[in-house]
């Protein structure tokens, strides 16, 4: 699993239309698409995923947002996948990403951040497992 990691393009770039641009992106940065399907989250399952945040002040800002609108899901296959492509997509608040990266890029808020990547690979699993049967996983 620790080649493994997990990527959701989140609404706001989905309305943009930056998910061709971001998937590229990912491509170019020598992550292989292992499974993705673009599909709509309902605010109950958008809670189910985040509900780790369930305590937050943001929580219900968050689960609102992330059910808005199409998604694109992934799961991303390299070496060191979680800790690289956290890099690659940068800070969770856009104002402190670095340049070059996908928040940098197409992030506008830290609420509305164009994307998600695990932070384990512990999470990387049961987030890939959340959204993809092992018979969708390649
Ligand atoms: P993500 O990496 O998907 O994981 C949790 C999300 O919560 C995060 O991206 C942000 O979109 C959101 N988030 C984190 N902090 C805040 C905040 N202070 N206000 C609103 N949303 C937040």
């Amino acid at each position: 699993m620790s080649r493994r990691t997990f990527t959701m393009i989140k609404p706001d770039a989905t309305e943009k239309g930056h998910t061709g641009a971001i998937l590229n992106m990912i491509n170019q940065a020598g992550f292989r698409i292992i499974a993705m399907k673009m599909t709509k989250l309902s605010a109950e399952k958008a809670g189910e995923f985040y509900a780790v945040h369930k305590e937050r002040p943001f929580y219900g800002e968050l689960v609102e947002f992330m059910s808005r609108g199409p998604i694109t899901a992934a799961i991303l296959e390299k070496d060191n996948a979680v800790e690289d492509f956290r890099k690659l997509i940068g800070a969770t608040n856009p104002a402190q990403a670095e340049e070059g990266t996908i928040r940098k890029k197409f992030a506008a808020s830290v609420g509305e951040n164009a994307i998600h990547g695990s932070d384990s690979n512990e999470n990387a699993g049961i987030e890939g497992d959340f959204f993809f049967s092992k018979l969708e996983q390649f």
